[in-house]
């Protein structure tokens, strides 16, 4: 079958370099992918969202699935458009329609969704603009730390932890009555502070039936030791070392099932990802959130550790037969080091020339922010590379990716040495 990917990033070419691997695959397309997914498939230029353009390259292709990477086509409503159209309604798309996405699309409907369906995340109270005056005084009853989050979708910056009252009630002005992030803090949720470590689990579901891809703990802060600004992820490592058997079998039974099965109540169709963001609260999971997509670096370490046919997964998705499906893994561990940009993630360069791909070994190397320049491959995002390894240990598999994270050069390259850090 011919395929296509939506998308730029390192996920996407952790996609493309997986299902590249799949005996049913004729041809793979990605629009608009980047350097590394032009090495394993074709790149288009359509940008991710430009839904009639994706038609046209849907029927001129003959192609017969859509995997959707980023979270804005889905909540755009990508999969809508799909079954709206009569040339497209059969083609299956892996991503959920514009109900479904609101678990990522608005904070305030994936908490209400949690609290019906019995699913343990922190108490929250929301407020709009209207309800400022009422939002103030409700932070002087709670506990800090204070935890604030815009609605809507804010690019991942729309999480704010405060410690003091009163720079949390600015926060709460800045967003709500000067629109910190525009539309998406028109609406707030004030949510009770989780003491814990954090994982995420990811599940793939055909709306009925689903499979429980390996967990992945991401390292968020630019900076060694969990310090600085928070970026996309600068490293992933899976499985989780702490993550044993009973927790997720907790998470399973806690979080999964019921997550599908309330999807389900409310009528929602869902075919696509769950990225679920846990925190581990004393042996207990706590939901800190839903993502409608896979997450950016963990798709680079959980595509490697995955021995089934994706694309058997993926066709089982679109024909609701996934219930019949078992997901066969690999036992060993999987890291990833993300090289970025000199500034980022501030302001940073793009257009610096990379070289030494070809000086590596031991390690996949996704492309997430590059593009090809003649036959130069040249940085063009803040997160450039995830340097992947997957070894029988941890210390080995990191081993690998500093040693080949060294090699690759680019005139400003940044990369935390100290992935792993706290699990070794
Ligand atoms: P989110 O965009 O919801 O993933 O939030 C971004 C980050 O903020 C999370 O990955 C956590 O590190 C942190 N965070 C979010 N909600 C809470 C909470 N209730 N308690 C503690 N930390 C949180
Ligand atoms: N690495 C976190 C995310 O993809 O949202």
């Amino acid at each position: 079958m011919n395929v296509l990917i939506l998308g730029a990033g390192g996920r996407e070419h952790a996609f493309s370099w997986k299902i590249a691997q799949s005996k049913k695959l004729t041809k793979l397309f990605i629009a608009p992918g980047n350097a590394g997914t032009a090495q394993v498939g074709t790149n288009v230029a359509i940008a991710a969202d430009d839904f009639p353009a994706i038609k046209n390259l849907v029927l001129k292709e003959n192609i017969s699935l859509v995997i959707v990477g980023p979270e804005d086509p889905l909540v755009k409503g990508v999969h809508d458009f799909f079954l709206a159209d009569p040339q497209l309604k059969n083609v299956p798309v892996i991503g959920p329609k514009k109900d479904g996405a609101q678990l990522e699309g608005s904070k305030e409907f994936s908490k209400k969704f949690m609290i019906k369906h019995g699913i343990p995340t922190a108490a929250y109270a929301s407020f709009t603009k209207e309800q400022l005056a009422e939002g103030l005084k409700y932070l002087e009853t709670v506990k800090p730390p204070y935890v604030l989050k815009a609605d809507g979708l804010a690019a991942g910056k729309g999480v704010v932890i405060l410690d003091n009252v009163k720079d949390a009630q600015q926060e709460l002005t800045d967003m709500l009555a000067h629109a910190k992030f525009g539309e998406a803090s028109s609406k707030v949720v004030i949510e009770q502070f989780l003491k814990g470590i954090e994982l995420s689990v990811f599940v793939l579901t055909d709306g009925n039936g689903y499979v429980i891809l390996p967990e992945a703990k991401d390292y968020k802060r630019i900076g060694e030791g969990d310090t600085g600004l928070n970026t996309g992820g600068m490293g992933a490592i899976s499985p989780v070392p702490f993550a044993k058997g009973d927790f997720l079998k907790k998470v399973e039974e806690r979080v999964v099932k019921p997550t599908i099965a309330g999807l389900k109540k409310e009528g929602i169709d869902y075919k696509g990802f769950i990225f679920i963001g846990l925190m581990n609260d004393g042996g207990d999971p706590q939901v800190i959130e839903y993502n409608v997509r896979m997450g950016d670096p963990e798709t680079e370490v959980v595509m490697p550790r995955i021995k089934s046919d994706i694309l058997e997964l993926f066709e089982a998705v679109g024909q609701g037969k996934l219930s019949e499906k078992k997901i066969e893994l690999d036992d060993r561990t999987c890291v990833t080091v993300m090289l970025v940009a000199g500034g980022y993630p501030g302001d940073y360069e793009k257009g610096k020339t990379m070289t030494g791909f070809e000086t590596c070994e031991g390690s996949m190397l996704f492309h997430a922010g590059t593009k090809a320049d003649g036959d130069k491959v040249v940085t063009n995002g803040g997160r450039v590379l995830a340097v992947s390894s997957i070894a029988p240990t941890m210390k080995e598999a990191l081993a690998n990716s500093f040693a080949n994270a060294q090699k690759i050069k680019f005139e400003g390259k940044y990369y935390r040495k100290d992935i792993g850090f706290d699990l070794i």
